[in-house]
């Protein structure tokens, strides 16, 4: 047996704390699916109303809701449970939800591709491919339950770049096209910001309809077309803003300079090109694009990259960086054009 230093149980804490990350994500997702965090609502509930209203097992429900209160994601009072500001946002309906995001990263999708972390930093091998027999996008195309999951939690995700409007002046702009837009929340949003845009996403096949879906009011109103296909292959052309959200990060430099070249064949002379990442500040270790990095690592052949790295890749297309503006949660929109 070592002896005990001072501070020892404090970095004790703080590891354990790291290694029951998944336990503590996992129990809020719990709440989430079973219905829980819903029924407390914006007002409060007894754990036996909550039990009874839900059909769950009184002791063990009274458990997990204790374990929520030390985390901070709902308050007890005399017996009755109500939300703290930070569980409010685990509610379906709370306009700055965060549900789908804890439901997709508390996934076995996502977290059973982590499991494979050892062995890719061995291999320098792709940790879904190795867990799940193929690449990310592929997968998704057949397994349409996952898809759900995955897509849900990206609409939640670039609510991150919900900035994205305001941050780029779009006032002499007509035709936004969203390359691998996913299901069209963002380009919804801007063509909400934006009435004089018309918004055109760009899409594998496979998730076509739920942008369709997303997408049906403004498709509706003959100002908004999506179209599927293979951005390696190409992109539709004619617009003068592109749009390329959290989709560099997905991809190897050599598959990234495909993308962007077909991206500068398509767009008009005097486009403008909108790369949105967390971009990696230079000689800055901030642990959330860090994060996103070896998720990347983890999921795709993909990397988070410094402006300098973006800007090698968008040269040999004939595009370099006018400005970068910063958005929420380290997300960047990098504003580039052709050169
Ligand atoms: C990480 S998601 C980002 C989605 C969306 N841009 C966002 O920020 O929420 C990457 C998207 O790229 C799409 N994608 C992947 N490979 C593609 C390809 N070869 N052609 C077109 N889209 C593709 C995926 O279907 C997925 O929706």
């Amino acid at each position: 047996m070592g002896t005990v230093e001072p501070g020892d149980d404090d970095r004790s804490r703080r590891l354990l704390r790291l290694f029951m990350g998944p336990w503590l994500a996992r129990a809020a997702a719990a709440a989430c699916e079973l219905g829980v965090v819903d029924r407390i609502g914006a007002g409060s509930a007894s754990c036996a109303e909550i039990a009874a209203d839900l059909d769950l097992h009184p002791d063990h429900l009274l458990r997990l809701l204790r374990l929520l209160a030390g985390l901070d994601l709902v308050r007890e009072e005399r017996d009755r449970f109500e939300l703290t500001p930070t569980g409010r946002l685990l509610r379906t309906e709370d306009p700055s939800s965060l549900r789908d995001l804890g439901l997709l990263y508390t996934s076995d999708l996502f977290l059973g591709a982590w499991g494979g972390l050892a062995a890719a930093v061995r291999t320098g091998d792709q940790a879904f491919r190795a867990v799940h027999g193929r690449d990310v996008f592929s997968h998704l195309a057949d397994h349409p339950d996952d898809a759900a999951l995955f897509h849900a939690g990206m609409s939640v995700g670039s609510s991150f770049a919900a900035g994205l409007p305001d941050a780029v002046d779009l006032s002499a702009a007509r035709r936004v096209v969203d390359v691998g837009g996913g299901d069209g929340s963002r380009l919804a949003e801007v063509l909400r910001a934006h009435p004089h845009l018309h918004g055109v996403l760009f899409e594998r096949p496979d998730v076509l309809p739920a942008a369709e879906r997303r997408l049906a009011p403004y498709v509706a109103e003959g100002r908004c077309t999506a179209i599927g296909g293979d951005f390696l292959r190409e992109v539709p052309a004619g617009g003068d803003v592109y749009v390329l959200c959290r989709v560099l990060h997905n991809w190897d430099d050599a598959s990234c300079r495909a993308l962007l070249a077909n991206c500068r064949a398509a767009m008009r002379p005097d486009g403008r090109l909108l790369v949105v990442e967390r971009v990696i500040p230079d000689g800055a270790h901030p642990w959330l694009s860090l994060a996103f990095d070896v998720q990347m690592m983890v999921m795709t052949a993909g990397r988070e990259r410094t402006a300098a790295e973006y800007d090698a890749l968008l040269r040999p297309a004939g595009l370099h960086t006018r400005e970068i503006r910063d958005l929420a949660a380290e997300m960047r929109v990098l504003v580039a054009a052709p050169a």
